[in-house]
Formats: structure tokens, C-alpha cells, sequence
């Protein structure tokens, strides 16, 4: 083991589908064993201080901790060809979907734009360093807005933000406009109407990282965006998401608290449905009904050194059983609307599905209303 003392430490979470077991629901252990295999060597080689290898749903999910820095090659070149090994192991099973996220064939040095996701800080670890890793399936990458929210600024979730020194200054959201390609930083409390005017709309408007005013880093999420990658549906962005926690950040129960009300996000079956986002144990990140409903699984670690001591499954505890109740009710409301809005996404988000090969094939077919049909006010 590397000892990196009191100085920076960088945690890397980079995830892709490689091939799901069965169909599009959970993990094959041969790939946890495959991604473990190649992490252990990089350990070996002293690339990385510590990894755990983890799944949420069909997605394999690689948390590294290494003294490289954020969107290191090497660490990005691992993450790839590890995904690359799992896709042989995947393959070979015949796994559903094997290579699914890997959209390009060459590395050129960074997952981003390639398919995976990641989501990455640098941090000069603390004297105690507790940190969570928030990992999802079947949803995109807005699904952290929500919570972003509830953590860092809503005192009705963090108390801590009315009564603790530490939080009491609020926080700062970098939010980006994954569609236009720009940023934002917003300060918060003055900004809290600006920050939901477009954090509430979380297909376009994507919180990034959360500082605090001291310019400390506390969030991190991953705003990969495959259809924008593909040009065309291949899966969900499945995010993942770093906080850190107690001290100057929000506590751990703060952190997990808003993940008590199971939210609406967009994915869920074929990723044209809103439904309830389920926070489950990590045995349970299992989407199974109409491929869902989407899951949050939540891995506490504290860092020693870089170390990984952990992780501790947050939401395997039965003061979440409520959520999940809930989630299954509103599950089974909303699937009884069927194949009809608002279950199903918007035109507009549907666009980003198969659903336009199914338009393409009426296209011809459509006519023109003519007469009195077409109404007043239209050309004749
Ligand atoms: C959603 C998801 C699944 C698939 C569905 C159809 O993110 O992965 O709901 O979209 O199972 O999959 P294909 O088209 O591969 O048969
Ligand atoms: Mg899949
Ligand atoms: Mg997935």
C-alpha cells in the first residue's frame, strides 16, 4: 500500500454496461472477477492506492483511488481496457448487450465521450475522511439534481445548513448545460430561485459539482450522456455520483436523506418512462419489473491514506423501507397508464429513443389536411 500521508488523494468512478446478466437486469460475477483481476495488477503496479470493483443493475462500476489527478490517462486507460477485458469475458458468455457502452473502437485517452461514465475529484484528504458513492441503473445523469438539491441546500433535508458553523455558508453548484456545452457556477442561498429554475429541468441543466464557499470540493457527479455520444439510443447513462460528508460538509444522514422519498426520474423501461427512483441494498439493484423501477445503491467509505475502508451498504437499513414501499405503489400507479404520457416520456424526450424509427415507417403515409378539415385560419 501506497502511504500518501496527509496529502492530495483523487477517487475515480468510472462505470459502463458490458454486458448485462440476464437481459439488461444485474452483473455476472465473471466480470466483478475480470475488473477485479485487472485492478489488482494496476494495485500491483502502484497505478492505483486501493479499488473496489461493485454493480449497480447491468452496470460495472470501478472505484479507484490513486494520487494521479482528475481525467488521468492512465487511470482513464485503465478503466477502458478493463472494460475491454470484461467485454471478452462478457462476449463469451454471451452475455445481453456485451460491449454495450464501449461506442468507440480506439482509446484516446480519456472515457469521456466514449461511452463509460465517470465521475472524479481530487481531494487533500481530511484527518477523517467520510465519503459516499451513490451508483444508479436505469436513469440518466439529471437524476442527481434532485438530491444535489436536498443536500446542499434545502435546510428542511440538512439541518446542518441552518445549525452547524461548518455549512452554515451555503454552498456553490457548477451547473452545465449538457446540450449547449457551457456552465454555470451559482451561489447559494442568493441563487436558490436561479439554481431550480434550471436544475428542475435535469435533461438539459446538469449539476456537476457542488464546493463549498471555501472552494473545497463536495460533490461530483458523472454527466455522461449516451444518446448525445451515439447519436442514437443505446442504454441510459446509468450515473454515478461522489459527496463527501460530516465536518464542513453535509453528515452522512443528510447525504442519504433525500433518497427517503423515492423521486420521480426518467429512464426505467427501454428509457422512455418516468418512474420512482428505488434506493436499495446493494443484493437488491436488481431492476427486474418492466426493467426497473430505476435503483440507487449507496456505498459509505472512509479513507485512510487513500485506502478504501469500506464499503458499508446505506440504504440496507430498514429506515428505507418506506421509500421502497412507496417507490412499488407509485410504480404500479404509473404502469397502469401503459404506453400513455406522463408514464411515457414526452414527444420531445422521445426523440432521443427508438421511438423515431417507428415515426420514420408512418412517414409516408401521413396527409395533408385538406378543406374545411384543415380549419379556419389554414391555407386552403
Ligand atoms: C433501459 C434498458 C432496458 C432496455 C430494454 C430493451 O435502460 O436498458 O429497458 O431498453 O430491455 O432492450 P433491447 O432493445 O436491447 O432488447
Ligand atoms: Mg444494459
Ligand atoms: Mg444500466
Amino acid at each position: 500500500m501506497v502511504d500518501v500521508g496527509n496529502c492530495m488523494v483523487t477517487i475515480s468512478a468510472i462505470k459502463a454496461d458490458i454486458g448485462g446478466f440476464p437481459g439488461h437486469r444485474g452483473m455476472h460475477p465473471e466480470l466483478v472477477k475480470t475488473a477485479e483481476k485487472e485492478l489488482a495488477k494496476a494495485l500491483k503496479a502502484k497505478l492505483l492506492i486501493d479499488y473496489r470493483v461493485m454493480a449497480c443493475g447491468d452496470d460495472l462500476q470501478l472505484i479507484m483511488t490513486h494520487s494521479k489527478g482528475v481525467d488521468c490517462s492512465r487511470i482513464h486507460q485503465l478503466a477502458w481496457d478493463t472494460f475491454v477485458e470484461g467485454t471478452k469475458v462478457a462476449k463469451k458468455l454471451k452475455l445481453y448487450g456485451a460491449g454495450q457502452d464501449l461506442l468507440k473502437d480506439t482509446f484516446s485517452g480519456n472515457v469521456k465521450g466514449m461511452g463509460p461514465g465517470s465521475a472524479e475529484m481530487e481531494i487533500e484528504e481530511r484527518k477523517s475522511e467520510p465519503i459516499v458513492v451513490f451508483m444508479a441503473d436505469k436513469t440518466n445523469s439529471g437524476a442527481w439534481n434532485f438530491p444535489l438539491y436536498k443536500i446542499f441546500a434545502d435546510p428542511f433535508n440538512s439541518i446542518g445548513l441552518v445549525i452547524a458553523p461548518g455549512v452554515h455558508g451555503g454552498f456553490n453548484f457548477e451547473v452545465w448545460d449538457i446540450e449547449k456545452h457551457t456552465k454555470v457556477m451559482l451561489h447559494l442561498p442568493e441563487d436558490i430561485y436561479d439554481l431550480l429554475a434550471l436544475i428542475g429541468s435535469p435533461d438539459k441543466y446538469v449539476v456537476k459539482r457542488v464546493f463549498n464557499k471555501k472552494g473545497e470540493i463536495a460533490a461530483v457527479t458523472s454527466t455522461d450522456s449516451l444518446h448525445e455520444i451515439a447519436g442514437e439510443y443505446v442504454g441510459k447513462d446509468d450515473p454515478v455520483m461522489i459527496v463527501r460528508s460530516q465536518s464542513q460538509f453535509p453528515a452522512f444522514g443528510e447525504v442519504i436523506e433525500p433518497f427517503s422519498f423515492p423521486y420521480l426520474v426518467k429512464g426505467w423501461m427501454r428509457g422512455s418512462h418516468h418512474g420512482p427512483f428505488m434506493p436499495v441494498g446493494f443484493a437488491d439493484a436488481t431492476p427486474s419489473r418492466f426493467d426497473g423501477p430505476p435503483r440507487v445503491i449507496a456505498a459509505g467509505f472512509q479513507l485512510a491514506n487513500g485506502r478504501l475502508v469500506g464499503p458499508v451498504d446505506l440504504f440496507s437499513d430498514p429506515s428505507f423501507n418506506m421509500a421502497r414501499e412507496q417507490a412499488n405503489v407509485v410504480a404500479d400507479y404509473l404502469r397502469r397508464h401503459g404506453p400513455f404520457e406522463p408514464h411515457r416520456l414526452g414527444l420531445n424526450e422521445m426523440e432521443y429513443t427508438t421511438m423515431p424509427k417507428v415515426l420514420e415507417k408512418l412517414k409516408d403515409r401521413f396527409q395533408p389536411l385538406k378543406g374545411v378539415e384543415a380549419g379556419p385560419g389554414k391555407k386552403k
